[in-house]
Order: structure tokens, then sequence, then C-alpha cells
């Protein structure tokens, strides 16, 4: 009797990390967390549009010989958005991956928080993460092919920080976009899934008050290895996430914080 249960076949180890032929769009991808993904994706053979304010370091990839473009977007705006999913398919002809990285993360105590202020950070930390993966999963769903989506949360979608208000409820809400998407994407074997990073190095996090406000609190003591994450360490969870290693993984989300949940504060 032939087995209904069994769909794929064996996958050889050297397959499981191979991006070749693949191409993925990277927001905020030329500093920070983001310029560690889009390097790894690269690293793994993917063809990369980074899509951000500024080419920062992107040059860096182009030197170094990989498949990497650079187009200036603001996730605010969301023809910026449409037009960074068209220039993929231009230059590279096509579409598989989405990484949803671009966020702010600035302090405010609450009774400070304007409607602005929500608004302003809630346009490029939940708003431009759906019209981001809206406009991959068009063209993914053309294709044919599948896809495969991540969003950036972060820890403080688990638990919340001093004064981070706006942030946390913005992450929170990643998440559960995350699972939604997910669902409604399966169909067309688009995996949606998020990561999220505990306190990595990058300039984002040296803002002056941010830095005191970790001092305060002995942040690092809170962190069960007892160190912050090097960007790197968060783009291998997102290569893993983007790669055949995953295939049968969607709609979770990968906590890469160094135990620091562990705490609780
Ligand atoms: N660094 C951390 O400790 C940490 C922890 C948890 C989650 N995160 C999340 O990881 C992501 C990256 O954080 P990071 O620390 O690397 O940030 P970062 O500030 O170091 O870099 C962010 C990048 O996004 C770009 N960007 C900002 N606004 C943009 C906009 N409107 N349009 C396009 N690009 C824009 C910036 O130019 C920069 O290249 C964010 O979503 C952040 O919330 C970071």
């Amino acid at each position: 009797m032939s087995n209904p249960y069994r769909s794929l076949p064996y996958r050889p180890f050297a397959e499981l990390l191979d991006l070749s032929g693949k191409t993925a769009v990277v927001t905020g991808g030329s500093s920070g967390i983001g310029f560690a993904i889009s390097r790894r994706l690269a690293e793994a053979g993917a063809n990369v549009l980074i899509g951000s304010l500024a080419p920062e370091h992107s040059e860096q990839l182009m030197a170094a010989g990989h498949t990497v473009a650079f187009e200036v977007t603001d996730v605010r705006r969301p023809q910026d958005i449409q037009r960074l999913a068209d220039t993929a398919v231009q230059r590279f002809g096509g579409l598989d991956i989405w990484i949803n990285n671009a966020g702010i993360y600035p302090l405010k105590a609450i009774d400070d928080i304007d409607a602005a202020f929500w608004d302003d950070l809630n346009a490029i930390n939940t708003r431009a993460v759906f019209l981001g993966a809206q406009a991959a999963q068009r063209q993914m769903r053309k294709q044919k092919s599948g896809g495969a989506i991540v969003n950036l949360s972060s820890i403080c979608g688990h638990r919340p920080m001093t004064n981070h208000c706006t942030y946390d409820t913005s992450k929170g809400a990643v998440l559960a976009m995350t699972r939604s998407m997910a669902k409604d994407l399966s169909a067309f074997n688009i995996r949606v899934n998020s990561v999220s990073p505990g306190l990595t190095a990058t300039p984002g996090n040296l803002d002056p008050e941010l830095l005191e406000q970790h001092r305060q609190n002995n942040v690092l003591d809170n962190i069960a290895l007892g160190r912050a994450a090097e960007p790197w360490e968060i783009a291998d969870a997102v290569l893993y996430l983007v790669s055949p290693l995953s295939s049968y993984v969607t709609g979770t989300d990968l906590l890469v914080d160094g135990g620091w949940l562990l705490h609780g504060s």
C-alpha cells in the first residue's frame, strides 16, 4: 500500500543551506542585523536586493563579489515597498525570500507618547512588515514556486522593557501577524516565520539613553550567556528559516536571546 504521508524526497546535506538561484530582499539591510542577514544570504548564494534609507555597508558585499544590489527605500512609504519588490523581479528575474528587518526602537515614557509618535513607529515596525510581506507573496504566488518570509520581532514582543510601550506593542503585533500570514499563505507553500533577537551589538543599540537604561538594569547580568549577540548570530537564525533546512517550519518564532527571557527582567 502506498504511504499517503510521504511527500518529499530525501535532501542531501549539501543542499540544506544552498540558496543559489534564489532572490532575497532585505529591508534595512545595509546596517546592523539587516546587513548581517544580507551578507549571510549572499554567502549562501542568493541574489540580494537591499532596500534601506542609505547604502551604508552595502558596497562591502558588492566588493566581495556577491550578487547584491541596493535600492533607496523608506519603508514608511508604501510605494517604496512595492518598487522594491518590482526591482527584485526586474533585476534578478524573481522573488523567493523577503526579510522584514527595518525597525526602530526609540524610548518614550507612556505620558509622552502621542498619536504621531505611535503612528510613525508603527508605520515602520508593523505596517511596513505587512506591506512587505503582501508585496512579496503576490510575486511568489505568481511564480508558483513557494517562498519564505521572515519578520524581525524582538524579545520585547515576549516581555516588556521600560519606556518601550509603543515598541513592545509593535513587536507583539509582528508575532501575531506572522502566525496569521503563515496560516493564509501555507496553501501556496509560502512559509512565514519570525526571529526575536535579544540584545544585539548594532548601531541602533548605541543610543546613549538606551545604553544608560541597559546599564541601570544590569542587562548583561540578566542574559544567561552573559553577553550581547553578534548580528551574524541573528542572521544565522534567519538563514535557517529561509533555507531548505526548515522546509517544514511555518508560523513560528525563533527566540535568539542568549537566555535573557529565562531571567524575566
Ligand atoms: N539590536 C537589537 O538589540 C535588537 C533586538 C531585538 C530586535 N531588533 C530588531 O532587529 C531589527 C534591526 O535592528 P538593528 O539593531 O540592526 O537596527 P539598526 O538601527 O542598527 O539598523 C536598522 C537599519 O534599518 C534602516 N531603517 C530605519 N528606518 C528605515 C526606514 N524607514 N526605511 C528603510 N530602512 C530603514 C536603517 O537605515 C538601518 O540600516 C529591527 O526590526 C529591530 O527592532 C533589534
